[in-house]
């Protein structure tokens, strides 16, 4: 039986009519929207599989849909098929809804292959090893951070997983397996700014 493999994706925004327009989103609706993204996820990641889930998954919109925070959690976190779902939470997210998740938290690092993986919804600058190799992903930047991170941080080990961002990278919308992630990261030197007199990585 093949080993699970593990993939990360952020920032879903299910059910936000405005995120199509505030992230250039190639969607008529919203439905439209939820069932793409609904269908990369599911098509890409088997169920005994690991997602990392990195925050901002819905919006309830009570007032339209009927359906109140946990019931729009149940709503969607039933239509993923993984049964091994780690949450990061985003600042749309709320602990009510942690009991659907394998886990639930505000930061997660986590080792494959070797290699570490800080987990967080919004970026960091420097995290936990930083200096020494490891990899932090993160969300809620919406691809916003790219400009920055090309301009400044060239080198820098970090990769925004959100959805809009992997529409970028390779015209889909679902979630990054880790070895994409490696594939991208491991190119760069690492930057670490919190080292004196030390601006790459030398030591991995
Ligand atoms: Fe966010």
């Amino acid at each position: 039986m093949p080993q699970p493999e593990k993939y990360a994706i952020a920032d879903l925004h299910l059910n936000h009519e405005n995120s199509i327009q505030l992230c250039s989103r190639p969607f008529i609706n919203k439905e439209e929207m939820d069932a793409v993204i609904l269908e990369g996820i599911n098509k890409t990641v088997q169920p005994r599989d690991t997602l990392y889930l990195l925050g901002d998954n819905f919006f309830s919109n009570e007032k339209e849909t009927g359906r109140n925070y946990l019931e729009t959690a149940k709503f969607y976190r039933k239509q993923i098929k993984c049964r091994n779902v780690h949450l990061v939470r985003g600042n749309h997210d709320k602990k009510s809804a942690d009991y659907l998740f394998s886990s639930s938290q505000d930061f997660l690092k986590i080792k494959d292959n070797h290699q570490k993986y800080i987990m967080c919804h919004r970026p960091f600058l420097c995290w936990d090893s930083s200096h020494s190799g490891s990899y932090h992903i993160h969300g809620h930047t919406h691809a916003g951070i790219n400009w920055y991170v090309e301009r400044f941080l060239k080198e820098c080990r970090l990769l925004d997983v959100g959805v809009d961002n992997i529409y970028l990278l390779k015209g889909e919308f679902r979630p990054l397996h880790f070895s994409e992630i490696d594939e991208i990261l491991s190119k760069r030197l690492g930057f670490c700014p919190d080292i004196k007199d030390t601006h790459h990585l030398l030591s991995v």
